[in-house]
């Protein structure tokens, strides 16, 4: 929808506060999981009342983070489909970051960027999930034998590295990216931001709401 100050609505506060605890949740996990891998780090565990509570409550973040994620990833599922303008989009990738790019097929609401973030995320954070649940003492890790729970370690540490870089990235490409920030906080985006970056999912809107 579009209004006199030719702002046009992006997210529902339903999306907005589904995301922001997903990202919460997210830099708890991140915070408590890099104090307890490392000593380096431990630091952090006072952030979470001492080690065994950061230790306690780890896992437990993590389930609650997991499902406020299902819940965006159903709300954000169908804008993510990869198409053929994507592809042809990011050949000019290079152009695109250097701001010099001519006739570029018309992005979505989404670009191939934020769509690979998605999937990626997708496939990280239930993996994250299931690891975590093979290593969670003492509930669950008797349940398999011990190189299961050592590779289960292994790949969860791994799995959080990425996710973790996934979303460093994500967070430089919004700050990057000027006027999108305003998205996620106040639901909303200019109308030159969503023809420049989103140009089909702008007219897809203004065309629905005969604007
Ligand atoms: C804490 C710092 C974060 C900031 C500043 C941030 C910022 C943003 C902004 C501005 C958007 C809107 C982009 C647009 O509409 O074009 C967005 C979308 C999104 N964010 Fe975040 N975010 C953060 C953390 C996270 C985390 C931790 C996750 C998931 C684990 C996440 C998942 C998503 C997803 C899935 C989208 C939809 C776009 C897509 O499909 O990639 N964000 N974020």
């Amino acid at each position: 929808m579009l209004n006199k100050t030719r702002l046009v609505a992006r997210y529902t506060a339903g999306e907005r506060m589904n995301h922001w605890f997903v990202a919460m949740t997210f830099i708890l996990l991140a915070l408590s999981g890099l104090a307890l891998f490392h000593p380096f780090f431990f630091f952090l565990t006072n952030l979470f009342g001492g080690g065994p509570w950061t230790r306690i409550l780890h896992p437990f973040i993590g389930v609650v983070m997991f499902v406020s994620f299902l819940s965006l990833v159903v709300k954000f599922w169908s804008n993510n489909f990869i198409t053929r303008a994507d592809l042809e989009w990011q050949k000019h990738l290079g152009e695109i970051l250097a701001n010099t790019a001519t006739d570029l097929p018309e992005v979505g609401k989404y670009n191939i960027g934020q769509k690979y973030l998605f999937w990626a995320l997708v496939v990280i954070i239930p993996t994250l999930v299931l690891t975590g649940f093979v290593i969670w003492r003492p509930y669950f890790a008797a349940f398999f034998p011990i190189p299961v729970i050592r590779v289960a370690v292994l790949v969860h540490s791994v799995a959080a590295f990425i996710a973790i870089s996934a979303i460093i990235v994500h967070i430089y490409a919004a700050i990057w990216t000027s006027g999108s920030i305003r998205a996620m906080t106040r639901g909303t985006v200019s109308a030159a931001w969503a023809k420049h970056h989103h140009a089909a999912w702008y007219k897809k809107v203004t065309e629905e709401n005969k604007l």
